[in-house]
């Protein structure tokens, strides 16, 4: 049986990840899922429909109520209720949401289903905190990016700024710190380096560089 190959990129909030994730996937022509969605749209949904994740029922109802689905780059998207909510997801808000979903052992089994169906030919690069040590530990490459907290904040401010919203860099640095935080820290897979993942520091590296060198890596 051919394997699909899977690329596990992890990594802290604003690495880099998803630029890398989606330069990789065009190079590659692989699809791309950024599990952060996922994370994000039971933050949204927490908060839109309130609620608790504290029963099976409630997960199995709502996974029923949940399609991914790939555009024409072949970015999986989020339809819930049959609505694309993907570009909601984006905001700091969710974000925290996301971060608290993140820590209950419910949702994150429920997820490993949907991260899995992922998986189509040709291949799939599969961003997110647990990608390569828990969702794909049999990942054909694992990347794990990290940057300094000033250039990660940086690096959002200038998101949001640019998307119209009035943010302040010491906001979004704390806010940046808080889920660091909580993300290497939580009970169940907390943020952590796989044993047999490659480090990038991204802080002084453009992309195209990050790019070449995990190609080169992938063709090892
Ligand atoms: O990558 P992101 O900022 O979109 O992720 C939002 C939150 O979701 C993050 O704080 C932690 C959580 N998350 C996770 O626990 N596991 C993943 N594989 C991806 C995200």
């Amino acid at each position: 049986m051919i394997q699909v190959p899977v690329i596990a990129i992890d990594g802290d909030a604003s690495s880099g990840k998803t630029s890398i994730s989606k330069m990789l996937s065009k190079e590659l022509g692989f699809y791309f899922l950024d599990s952060g969605i996922l994370y994000r749209t039971m933050g949204y949904i927490k908060v839109n429909e309130n609620v608790k994740f504290d029963s099976s029922h409630d997960i199995n109802d709502i996974l029923s109520r949940i399609k991914l689905i790939p555009d024409k780059e072949k970015y999986f998207r989020v339809n819930f209720n049959n609505i694309d909510i993907t570009n909601q997801l984006y905001t700091e808000d969710i974000g925290q949401q996301a971060s608290i979903v993140s820590q209950y052992s419910l949702v994150r089994e429920a997820l490993l289903v949907l991260q899995h169906s992922c998986v189509s030919k040709p291949g799939l690069i599969a961003n997110g905190r647990d990608m390569g040590t828990k969702v794909f530990p049999g990942a054909k490459l694992k990347i794990f990016m990290t940057a300094s907290i000033e250039v990660r904040a940086e690096r959002r401010y200038r998101e949001l700024i640019a998307s119209g919203l009035d943010v302040k860099l010491t906001d979004i640095q704390n806010k940046i710190a808080e889920r660091d935080d909580s993300d290497k820290n939580r009970d169940i897979s907390p943020l952590k380096l796989a044993s047999d993942a490659h480090i990038i520091d991204s802080t002084d590296l453009n992309l195209e560089t990050i790019l070449d060198k995990i190609l080169e890596l992938y063709n090892i």
